[in-house]
């Protein structure tokens, strides 16, 4: 399976930033991989002008369940799709956590995404406490079950993986906590798609860098990365591409 990187810029990126996409067209021209750089909403449409001709596409960090209408501060998934986003994270832990994203509003919005024509990242991941407690496997298959629409499949989703104590710290599970967690998730897309649940792609997040994503795409069922920190600087993020073959 074709890997995928995708690269979650967060809350960072003013125009002058654009440079690194293009550092990075330069630096990826050869990769066998689906590389995908989700910048801030305001850089989106300059981000897809800058990689025109290259293999990198884009995509956003959120979008709302609804396609339009009294929203305040909210964008839909057809308005990124018509600025040229290919795919859309959610679900991400920051957002679970900083805005009680719960999973039945993840769902939601995948749905709209589908509709729209784009591809969702969709984020799960255990707390601290909740490895601690043994209860990862639990959480995660919890928030699969919730967080995955009717309708989904190879073509319109990815599921992430990224324990949240592991995001932007620096810490990394073992390859084998990866592993058990990447099976279970297996396990849950091919009860809920079945055959095509085995070509969903599963990425691993969380402390991604070049020097241990070779590491990481090693573990069965690690189909790619989501990555925050290192897909900021291209020449760090093109080390990362360079170990997904
Ligand atoms: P990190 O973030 O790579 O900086 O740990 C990953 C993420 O939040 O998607």
């Amino acid at each position: 399976m074709q890997k995928l990187i995708a690269g979650n810029w967060k809350m960072n990126g003013l125009a002058s930033s654009l440079a690194e996409i293009e550092a990075l067209k330069g630096l990826t021209g050869q990769a066998t991989c689906d590389i995908v750089v989700c910048p801030p909403f305001t850089l989106i449409e300059k981000a897809v002008a800058a990689s025109k001709d290259s293999a990198i596409l884009v995509g956003a960090q959120d979008c709302h369940a609804q396609s339009k209408g009294a929203y305040t501060g909210d964008v839909s998934a057809e308005m990124l799709a018509e600025i040229g986003a290919r795919f859309v994270i959610l679900g991400h832990s920051e957002r679970r956590s900083a805005y009680r994203e719960a999973d039945a509003s993840v769902a939601a919005k995948a749905a709209t995404a589908q509709k729209s024509g784009l591809t969702s990242i969709i984020c799960v991941g255990e707390t601290r406490a909740e490895r601690d407690d043994g209860t990862a496997i639990e959480v995660v298959r919890a928030q699969l079950e919730g967080s995955i629409p009717e309708g989904a499949s190879s073509s319109n989703t990815a599921i992430a993986y990224e324990p949240v104590w592991a995001i932007g710290t620096g810490l990394i599970p073992t390859v084998e906590q990866i592993e058990e967690v990447h099976s279970a998730v297996r396990k849950v897309l091919e009860e809920r798609i079945r055959a095509d649940g085995r070509s969903v792609r599963i990425l691993y997040g969380g402390s991604v860098k070049a020097s241990n994503a070779a590491a990481i795409f090693q573990v069965p069922n690690v189909d790619g990365a989501l990555v925050g920190g290192a897909s900021l600087k291209a020449s760090e993020f093109a080390g990362i591409i360079a170990a997904a073959v």
